[in-house]
């Protein structure tokens, strides 16, 4: 049943409605209103725990009437049933006729998952079983290198989600890791990403995981076969066979895998209900489960499926992953805002504004609805973003003083895996400031007083007010959690995906295809073949061709 279109809706008309009467209501304003009982204060009243998670969602420009209007807008774009429908297997995903079942991926075994017959659930767990006994197989020692030697490095060469995820993960459960075992992530075409790493690593040692969902990514294959020949070349007296012990792939293309090498017992399936970009779950968390042991990826995925359960059964009301995506319609759509800024207050999650734009614009970077019209309303907003304090000194001076308003999400632990005295209160204390500062902002007033009360002559204050001024009623999220743990990761993860599901509903696009992505990739192959060909190509406009041209004198 295709979706109306989103502003003839009764609850986006609602909403438009409401924006007017509230735009211009301060956060300042909101924080002095009083709250709505039995809360007793605004924090209370907008903050929620969820799988190990709090939010706090009181420094955004939001009334009680608000959300409800914008929970009347998720029932009204059927959010639950639709959320049924992807955890019970439906095939959501309508562009490519597949299932959604990354939720699968992490549930303990469930008694009847059937998906064209087969029993997916048991599937998973058989998967599962094989990524337990290889990784432990390796961590022990018990897996060798093909003279007899224990490996030491592991390189996943992978890119988009078979990179971006695991990469993100290992980062993030670093002291989880083991000093003696190294992770390595090759990903760009570029041959300096690769080469780096093989000037790091002894072929003897080795083991790399060839991770691909298609088996056919240009950027992955081309690593691949440079890695494979350097194994060759470099590994003294290795044979072809010898490559067992030293390539595994996490793939769902058998014949692939097989065709480069790699013997299908070397290989970890998937299934195409399994979205690149929501695969860390599947074996293409290999690396994961290696870096940090198959207990600690377990966790991992008890963490994500506890977040799964709230998602699935919590009212929308207290529903966390439903709450965030809400927020972010309210400001996409009716503010206009235009990107939204991921600042990790954890050293470890460096990563995770990255993954975060791969998951968030690949999904909702759409732009017709499921029934192929043009979406009537703006949809994902540009992600971006960096470590705290890191950004405080680049480019939080736009998010304080900046012509646009960007919200922001601040995520952190409350305690650290170090233990180095005072930094973990200096960053927390710098996460809450920040926070603060974009919310209160400092009025003219108040900076007035300030220059008055240091004795600043006249003619200097009126110079430089309006440069020392903060308009504040900047908005922003506080994810805390006690620490980050595996467990505590696996939920935020699935954090944001079930709000990007959600945030994908209300404007009606699929969520789980990438269509645009593959122009480039056609293009890119065709020049290609232009840059070594001849004769001398002169089909594209003038700067693609001089741009050829030059590259052609460059490589020849
Ligand atoms: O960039 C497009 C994309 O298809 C992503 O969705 C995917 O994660 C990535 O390429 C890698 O694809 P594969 O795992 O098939 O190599």
């Amino acid at each position: 049943m295709p979706q109306p279109a989103l502003n003839t809706t009764a609850s986006f008309q609602a909403l438009h409605a409401h924006y007017a009467a509230v735009k211009d209501l301060s956060l300042r304003e909101l924080f002095a209103a009083p709250p709505s009982p039995p809360a007793s204060s605004r924090f209370e009243q907008f903050s929620l725990k969820a799988a190990g998670l709090f939010l706090d969602y009181a420094k955004n420009n939001v009334t009680s009437e608000t959300m409800a209007h914008l929970f009347a807008l998720a029932r009204e774009r059927k959010v639950e049933t639709q959320r049924q429908a992807m955890f019970a297997g439906a095939k959501i995903n309508t562009t490519e006729h597949r299932a959604v079942l990354h939720t699968a991926l992490r549930a303990p075994r469930l008694p009847a998952l059937d998906l064209d017959g087969q029993h997916i659930s048991a599937d998973v767990h058989a998967v599962l079983q094989r990524i337990q006994t290889f990784t432990t197989a390796l961590r022990s020692g018990a897996w060798l290198g093909y003279n007899g030697k224990p490996i030491t490095d592991i390189v996943n060469i992978g890119i988009g989600g078979s990179d971006l995820g695991p990469k993100m993960v290992c980062q993030a459960l670093r002291p989880y890791q083991r000093a003696d075992l190294h992770l390595h992530f090759v990903s760009n075409v570029d041959g300096d990403d690769l080469d780096a790493v093989l000037q790091q690593v002894d072929p003897q040692t080795t083991l790399f995981v060839i991770a691909s969902k298609t088996f056919t990514t240009a950027e992955t294959m081309m690593n691949a076969h440079s890695a494979r020949n350097w194994f060759l070349q470099n590994a003294t007296g290795a044979q072809e066979s010898d490559l067992r012990k030293h390539f595994v792939a996490v793939s769902t293309n058998v014949e692939g895998v097989t065709a480069f090498g790699i013997d299908a017992a070397n290989m970890f399936p998937f299934w195409d209900w399994v979205g690149g970009r929501y695969s860390v779950w599947s074996s293409i968390g290999l690396s994961v489960a290696l870096a940090v042991g198959f207990d600690q990826f377990s966790e991992f995925l008890a963490g994500a499926h506890a977040m799964d359960q709230h998602f699935q059964s919590a009212p929308l009301e207290q529903n966390m992953p439903v709450i965030l995506a809400l927020l972010g319609i309210w400001y996409r759509n009716f503010f206009d805002y235009r990107s939204v800024s991921i600042a990790p207050y954890h050293q470890d999650l460096g990563n995770f504004p990255s993954y975060l734009q791969q998951l968030e614009m690949e999904s909702n970077g759409k732009r017709v609805t499921l029934d192929g019209r043009a979406v009537d309303a703006a949809t994902c907003p540009v992600i971006w973003g960096n470590v705290g304090t890191n950004g405080q000194h680049a480019y939080f001076q736009l998010l304080h003083q900046g012509t646009d308003i960007t919200p922001v999400d601040f995520i952190a632990t409350l305690t650290a895996s170090h233990h180095l005295p005072g930094h973990q209160a200096a960053l927390l204390a710098n996460c809450f400031a920040q926070s603060e500062a974009l919310m209160r902002g400092k009025h003219a007033d108040e900076v007035q007083a300030e220059m008055q009360a240091k004795g600043m002559p006249p003619e200097q204050i009126a110079a430089l007010l309006p440069h020392r001024t903060f308009p504040g009623n900047r908005p922003s999220n506080t994810i805390l959690m006690e620490a980050l743990t595996p467990a505590n990761l696996g939920a935020l993860i699935a954090l944001y995906e079930h709000k990007v599901f959600v945030q994908g509903l209300i404007w009606d696009v699929n969520s789980f295809d990438q269509w645009g992505v593959e122009l480039g990739k056609v293009l890119a192959s065709n020049i290609l073949n232009e840059l070594t060909a001849a004769p001398v190509p002169q089909g594209h406009d003038s700067s693609t061709n001089g741009l050829i041209a030059m590259a052609r004198t460059a490589l020849s």
